[in-house]
């Protein structure tokens, strides 16, 4: 069966580095999910469907009972193949709070299926006859408490409290004789009752073992690509407060192969403010330490070198065009064609501002010369560009656009000469506005994946920034 999708009304907050926090934690979380009391009570009833649906039909151990019947003596009975095969929950409710997470399903109604057999011996002969029947369980009640911690990053789910009610149960014989309808009603009910309470309670307890275990499962790093993983680490216990549920997870990006995080990142304070926007059903905060590790990942890995060359076909890749920006260059290599080496020198700072992302971003473009064969590298010069990002939500990851603001640079050599750096500045903004921003969208635009449970995806997502406030 295909995964179903689900849809989380979103809120994304993209936080800076020293907001104040306004819940306390032991350790620093740079990404954490808070689920409101309407996404919780949305994942109880995906949660209660998902329960039903793993329940049934669930199987209970055949009941066997002497009876006493006047007239008749004493009478053996049997039922076997007792199937619980449908549940109905008609209402059900979740609170959050102190010590874990309580769930109560009120009102259920069951289906039972079951094979009777009975046996009596009268004088000399034995006499049995047995059928199907139906049982219908009415009024049931099922309730669990469960708390969750964190312990050595991962979460652990234990089940503190769980029991099953049955009010009142209806059995309906197909076949056999129906004077011995209310024999087995008087003496079965109860059975069959507490078999019912048993058996939901047995069943609750092992899928929260099981589902314990999947949680202490979860890898603690989601990768992106060959390079990159996000640390998904849980820092802290989930805080259960009557209105919602928050998890924090470390959310820095960490290199694939070494998996270790430069732990100068610790200094910031980080914010919750999903307070702003109640009517959501998650609400996702981004520290802005999440996209400056990122940056660092991809730079250690070498990632941030452009070459443009003639494959871009662009003019100004000939001496001819530098003719009067590097008379040097021109006088000695006349109509050459030239390539350009983008590197980036230091990881892309990034800074999350009260009404967007400011990026800033240092280059190294370094001209070379074609001569022949040869790469001849002539001047290098320093770039400092500042950009605005505007972060967008695609399904469940978060991709982004950069829009270049200002850049300002300086010669930071030549080999042959002076370059007129005035009249360089309307060709480095040809490259930037044509050639890098769109190369560095194309790459920002397949996004990263946001740390959601599989299946799940995000709709009407509305980013919030929050402030700083030092
Ligand atoms: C037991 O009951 C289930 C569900 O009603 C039925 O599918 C199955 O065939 C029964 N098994 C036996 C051995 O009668
Ligand atoms: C459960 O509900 C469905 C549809 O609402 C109904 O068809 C079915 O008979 C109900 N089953 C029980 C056991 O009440
Ligand atoms: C991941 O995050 C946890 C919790 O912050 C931290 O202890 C651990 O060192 C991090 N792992 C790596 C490989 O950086
Ligand atoms: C390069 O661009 C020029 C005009 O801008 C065009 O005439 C030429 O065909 C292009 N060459 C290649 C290889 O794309
Ligand atoms: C581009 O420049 C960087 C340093 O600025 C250098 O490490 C790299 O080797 C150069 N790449 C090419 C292909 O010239
Ligand atoms: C972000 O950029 C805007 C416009 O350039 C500027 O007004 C603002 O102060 C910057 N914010 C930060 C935190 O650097
Ligand atoms: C870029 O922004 C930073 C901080 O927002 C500022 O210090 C710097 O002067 C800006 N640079 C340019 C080229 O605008
Ligand atoms: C850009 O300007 C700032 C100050 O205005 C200066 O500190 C920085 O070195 C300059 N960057 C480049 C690449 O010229």
């Amino acid at each position: 069966m295909a995964h179903p999708l689900f849809f989380l009304v979103v809120c994304l907050v993209l936080a800076p580095a020293a907001a104040a926090h306004d819940l306390q934690s032991n350790e620093e979380g740079y990404i954490s999910l808070l689920l409101s009391n309407k996404g919780v009570d949305f994942a109880k009833d995906v949660l209660i469907n998902k329960a039903v649906s793993t329940i049934i039909p669930l199987q209970l151990p055949d009941i066997e009972k002497s009876v006493k019947i006047p007239l008749i003596g004493k009478v053996h009975m049997i039922l076997s193949n007792i199937t619980i095969y449908s549940v109905n929950i008609s209402s059900s409710y979740v609170e959050t709070g102190n010590p874990g997470l309580v769930l109560v399903a009120s009102g259920a109604t069951a289906s039972l299926s079951m094979k009777w057999a009975y046996s009596y011996s009268t004088w000399l002969i034995v006499i049995s006859d047995s059928g199907d029947a139906s049982v219908q369980v009415k009024g049931m009640e099922v309730g669990l408490t469960v708390a969750f911690k964190e312990q050595g990053g991962t979460l652990e789910l234990s089940l503190l409290d769980c029991g099953c009610h049955v009010q009142d149960i209806t059995i309906k014989l197909n076949g056999g004789a129906s004077w011995l309808y209310q024999g087995i009603v008087d003496a079965f009910q109860g059975s069959i009752g507490s078999a019912v309470e048993n058996a939901i309670s047995k069943k609750i307890k092992e899928e929260i073992v099981k589902l314990d275990s999947l949680l202490q499962s979860i890898p603690k790093q989601i990768p992106i690509d060959h390079v990159a993983a996000l640390n998904a680490t849980f820092v802290d216990s989930p805080v259960l407060s009557n209105s919602f549920i928050e998890l924090e997870i470390n959310g820095l990006f960490t290199a694939t192969d070494d998996f270790a995080v430069p732990r100068n990142y610790n200094k910031g304070k980080k914010s919750s403010l999903f307070y702003n926007c109640p009517a959501k059903m998650i609400g996702i905060s981004l520290h802005e330490d999440v996209f400056n590790t990122a940056g660092l990942v991809y730079l250690n890995a070498g990632c941030m070198h452009w070459i443009v060359d003639k494959s871009l076909n662009h003019s100004f890749l000939n001496t001819a065009a530098w003719k009067y920006i590097y008379p040097q260059l021109y006088l000695q290599y006349p109509n050459h064609d030239m390539s350009l080496n983008i590197s980036a020198t230091s990881s892309p700072a990034v800074k999350i501002a009260k009404n967007g992302i400011n990026v800033t971003i240092y280059l190294d473009v370094t001209v070379n010369v074609l001569d022949d064969s040869k790469v001849i590298p002539v001047a290098c010069i320093s770039l400092e560009i500042n950009a605005s990002c505007s972060p967008q939500i695609l399904w469940n990851k978060i991709a982004g656009t950069l829009k270049l603001k200002r850049f300002n640079m300086s010669l930071k050599w030549s080999e042959i000469g002076n370059v007129h750096m005035d009249l360089l500045q309307p060709v480095i903004f040809a490259l930037l506005e044509t050639v890098f921003i769109p190369y560095v969208n194309l790459h920002l635009m397949r996004g990263f994946p946001l740390p959601l449970i599989h299946g799940f995806s995000l709709q009407n997502a509305e980013i919030l920034y929050t402030e700083s406030r030092s």
